[in-house]
């Protein structure tokens, strides 16, 4: 039986991560609806592209539209939102590719979650520090007005709960920092991260 397996046959994520020569991360955006988790991840893609890395991002364009199609708002959808965007998060790195991850993640327990799938050591977490006041005042997609009207039931911030991350790797406080200067901050500390 040994024989039909022999383990070499099998790549293994270093195989993959020497082919490509780099350190498969995940990098985790968390933050509120507007705080600008989506344009970091483009713009640290961008960055890392340039430089030749391989990268992935995961948002909600190519995630709650496919995958998770079938999912809501609720905290146990949210949950499994979250649980199997790990689980995906999961088989990119065992490809050795760095995936770049762009969603709420409101609590905690459910950033925990995702550490506990992902394994902390390859998980880097960045906070979009943008308080909910800007967050409004941003409102690209009208959301925040629908909620604040009553229109949007669980809006994250308003009748649904953000828990600020204690212990994030990058903290990018965009009343600070403007896009590019945020994305050379998060770039700063990934590319140590990811070198091979
Ligand atoms: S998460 O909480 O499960 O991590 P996720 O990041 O996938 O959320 O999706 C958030 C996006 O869905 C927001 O940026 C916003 O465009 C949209 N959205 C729709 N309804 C809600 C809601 N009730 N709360 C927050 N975001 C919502």
């Amino acid at each position: 039986m040994n024989n039909i397996h022999p383990t070499n046959i099998y790549l293994t994520r270093d195989d993959k991560e020497q082919y490509l020569k780099q350190k498969a991360k995940v990098i985790w955006i968390t933050g509120l609806s507007g705080s600008g988790k989506s344009t970091l991840a483009h713009g640290l893609e961008r960055k890392l592209a340039e430089k030749g890395y391989l990268t992935q991002v995961l948002d909600g364009d190519n995630i709650r539209t496919g995958i998770n199609n079938n999912l809501g708002f609720t905290a146990e959808d949210r949950n499994e939102n979250i649980r199997r965007i790990a689980e995906i998060n999961k088989l990119f790195i065992n490809c050795g590719i760095i995936t770049i991850n762009a969603f709420i993640s409101p609590t905690n327990e459910i950033r925990q979650m995702a550490k506990d799938i992902i394994g902390e050591d390859n998980f880097i977490e960045v906070f979009m520090d943008t308080s909910f006041e800007t967050c409004t005042k941003r409102d690209p997609k009208g959301l925040y007005k629908k909620a604040l009207a009553g229109e949007i039931k669980n809006f994250t911030g308003l009748d649904a709960p953000f828990d600020k991350p204690e212990k994030a790797d990058i903290i990018i406080d965009t009343d600070q920092l403007n896009i590019e200067e945020g994305v050379q901050k998060a770039y700063e500390y990934v590319k140590a991260a990811v070198r091979w």
